[in-house]
């Protein structure tokens, strides 16, 4: 359940990539929750961004997504999310770090641990869930009905 507060403090919203903004952005906590698989964002919500942006696209194949090449996620590849993951850790100017991702995401719990505690105390916190519905196919990779969910922490030093 998100709560939306109405309140007079100022703040700033950024549509960029994190990894392009961190450097320049300062603050107390920087909360991740990046995708944690190959799925791309962009073709799940390819009919809001149209709504969005009312631009009439040219669409390809059944569902009829529209050009998503400049919107890939560099989290949502098994060869770059390492990397990519660990120049945004590196250079944001923050206190603490949070980041939720899964016990099957792209990234090991061992990446995590590795790249986060190079900038200070780290830890995490865990949480079990019924596996989502729409992964239920014969074909399907993770097989458990379970998922567990995990909050890794770092304290900058
Ligand atoms: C798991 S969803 C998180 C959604 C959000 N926390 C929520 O609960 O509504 C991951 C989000 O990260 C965005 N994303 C992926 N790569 C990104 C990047 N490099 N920079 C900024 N956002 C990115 C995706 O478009 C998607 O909206």
């Amino acid at each position: 359940m998100s709560y939306l507060i109405i309140n007079n403090q100022s703040h700033k919203v950024f549509n960029e990539d994190i990894n392009k903004i961190s450097a320049k952005v300062q603050g107390d906590i920087l909360y991740l929750d990046p995708p944690y698989n190959h799925r791309q964002y962009a073709t799940n919500y390819h009919l809001l961004e149209t709504i969005a942006k009312y631009d009439n696209p040219i669409i390809h194949g059944k569902t009829g997504l529209r050009e998503y090449q400049n919107q890939k996620s560099f989290y949502c590849s098994k060869t770059q999310v390492k990397k990519t993951f660990r120049d945004l850790i590196l250079k944001a100017k923050v206190k603490y770090i949070f980041l939720s991702y899964n016990n099957e995401g792209l990234m090991t719990l061992d990446d995590i641990k590795e790249i986060m505690s190079s900038r200070g105390k780290y830890g995490y916190f865990t949480k079990d869930y019924h596996r989502f519905k729409a992964d239920k196919s014969e074909n399907r990779e993770y097989k458990s009905n379970k998922t567990v969910e995990y909050l890794h922490y770092v304290v900058c030093s």
